[in-house]
Formats: C-alpha cells, structure tokens, sequence
C-alpha cells in the first residue's frame, strides 16, 4: 500500500460512516492506510463500513450522548494508541423550513452542530497530547443558499462552516488543523431512494447545477478529506472546501443567462 499521503498508521473516527458519504470517506482513508473507526447510530451501516477491513472499528454511537462520545473515544484508543483525525460527518436532515417546531431546530442543532463540537471537545486532548491532529467538519452548498422549504439543515451547515473558523483559531495552539468541506450534490442514501436507485436520472437531473455535469462520488469527498488530514494540507486550516463539481461557480444566470436575454 502506498503511503503518498503520509497518514499511514493514523486513527480517525469516522462520525456517519455507516451512510454512502461516509463509507466513502472511510474507504478512502482506510486506502490510505488509516485505522478506521466508524461511530455511527446505524448497526448494521456500521457493521458493513468495516466489514471486511483490518485496523477497522464499529462504535456503535449516539453523539448528541456525550458519555457515547467518550466510549467511543476510548474503544479508539484501546484499539489502535491515538487518535489523529476527526471527521464530524453525521447529520439530520430533519428540517420542516418555516413551521418547524422548537423541537426540530434543537435535534437539527443538536446532531448537526453542537455534537461536531463535543465529538472535537472529547479527542482535542489526546490530539494535542500526541502533538497535533486534524479535524474535518461537514457544511454543504446548502449553507450558503437559500432553499425552498429549508431553514434547519442550510442554518445547521452555515453555522458548521463558521464553527470550523473558530475550532481553527483555537486548537491552532495544540498543532490541530481544523476544515470544512461543503460538498455539492453527492451520490448518496437520500439520491438513491428518491431516484429508485437511478444514478444516470439522477446525474440528469443534477447535471445542470454543477459544471462537472453530474453528481459526485461517495470517495470523491473522501479523497479530498484524506489530503486534508494529510501532512501534505500542513498549512490548510480554518478553510471551507468546495467539493462540488463546481456547483458554487455558477449563478442562477448560468441556467438561464441575463445578457443574451437583455438582447433578445
Ligand atoms: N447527500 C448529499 O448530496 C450531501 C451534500 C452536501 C453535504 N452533505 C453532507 O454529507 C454528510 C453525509 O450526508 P448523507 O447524505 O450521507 O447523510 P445520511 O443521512 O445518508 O447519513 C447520515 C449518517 O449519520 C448517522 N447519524 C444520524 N444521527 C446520528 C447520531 N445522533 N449519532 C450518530 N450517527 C448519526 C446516520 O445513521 C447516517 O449513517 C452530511 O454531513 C451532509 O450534511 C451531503
């Protein structure tokens, strides 16, 4: 196995990466040779990630249960000696846009935000204890436009990325780079159900809103969050990552160009 990368031998904890994303994220890191640990609600999502794979970890973990966080933190450390990389990948997608409940906001808060900064909060020490560490946090395109029927999931996302300038800042002392990455449209759980598990209807579909002209793979992510985390991204933090087919390039003009119509 080549080691180009350079994190051989590191230990991540995958939050989420029972899902598509996740085990995309997973393989790839584990590619690069990475001990893998998956903390993930979904058993048997989990399970399968690491089916198969050496120096690989199911966590079954709740983490918006900070007493889960730590189990799994420390199954981590029993298991492989340090914790290096930290991917806060899970989320809800629980979002009722302008009648959602007091409730809902807390859960979308709760599982998308505020359990990314106690999963940080629970291995900055053991990072900073071993000399350094990164941390990868998920936003979306969806944090930085407005969305028909959303508010919960684009505000969880914006405050992410946020979060993450913050995280940077403040851990930058214990050698800990911190980064978000703000996928467009990925080939995903939510992508294969509502197409019928169609993947050229829903590239079709996708297509016009990203320049690549279709959706993205599962380790197309997990290949930019493997080079994050990487000795090789040493002087990347604090930064938002767009992995999305160029899909933040484009303007509402570009399906439908104001000059040419101003002509017509
Ligand atoms: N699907 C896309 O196209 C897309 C686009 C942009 C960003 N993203 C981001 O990518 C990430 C993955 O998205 P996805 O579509 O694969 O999501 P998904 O809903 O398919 O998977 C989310 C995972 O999080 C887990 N999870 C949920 N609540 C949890 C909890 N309390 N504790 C532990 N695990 C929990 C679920 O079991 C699941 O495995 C998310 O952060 C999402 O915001 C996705």
């Amino acid at each position: 196995m080549s080691d180009y990368l350079g994190i051989g031998g590191k230990t991540a904890i995958i939050t989420g990466g029972a899902t598509k994303i996740g085990r995309g994220v997973v393989d790839s890191l584990h590619e690069s040779g990475v001990n893998v640990v998956v903390a993930d609600i979904d058993r048997d999502g989990g399970k399968q990630a690491v089916d198969g794979k050496d120096h690989a970890l199911f966590s079954e973990t709740d983490i918006t249960d900070d007493d889960a966080i730590n189990t799994c933190v420390a199954a981590a450390l029993e298991s492989f000696g340090s914790i290096d990389i930290l991917v806060n990948l899970a989320c809800t997608y629980i979002d009722d846009g302008a009648e959602s409940s007091r409730a809902q906001w807390s859960t979308a808060l709760d599982v998308n935000l505020v359990s990314a900064a106690m999963f940080a909060k629970a291995v900055r020490p053991h990072m900073a204890a071993q000399g350094g560490g990164a941390i990868v946090n998920f936003g979306s395109i969806s944090s930085k436009v407005a969305q028909t029927g959303r508010w919960l999931y684009p505000v969880s996302k914006a405050a992410v990325v946020q979060l993450t300038r913050n995280m940077a800042m403040d851990l930058a002392g214990d050698n800990i780079r911190v980064n978000s990455v703000s996928p467009g449209w990925i080939w995903s759980k939510v992508m294969d159900e509502l197409s019928g598990s169609d993947r050229a209807k829903t590239d079709r579909v996708a297509g016009k809103f990203h320049l690549a002209g279709r959706v993205g793979d599962p380790t197309e992510v997990g290949d930019i969050i493997a080079y994050l985390c990487s000795p090789r991204a040493a002087f990347v933090t604090g930064a938002d990552w767009a992995i999305d087919g160029g899909y933040s390039a484009m303007e509402p003009e570009q399906s439908s160009p104001a000059i040419p119509l101003l002509a017509q």
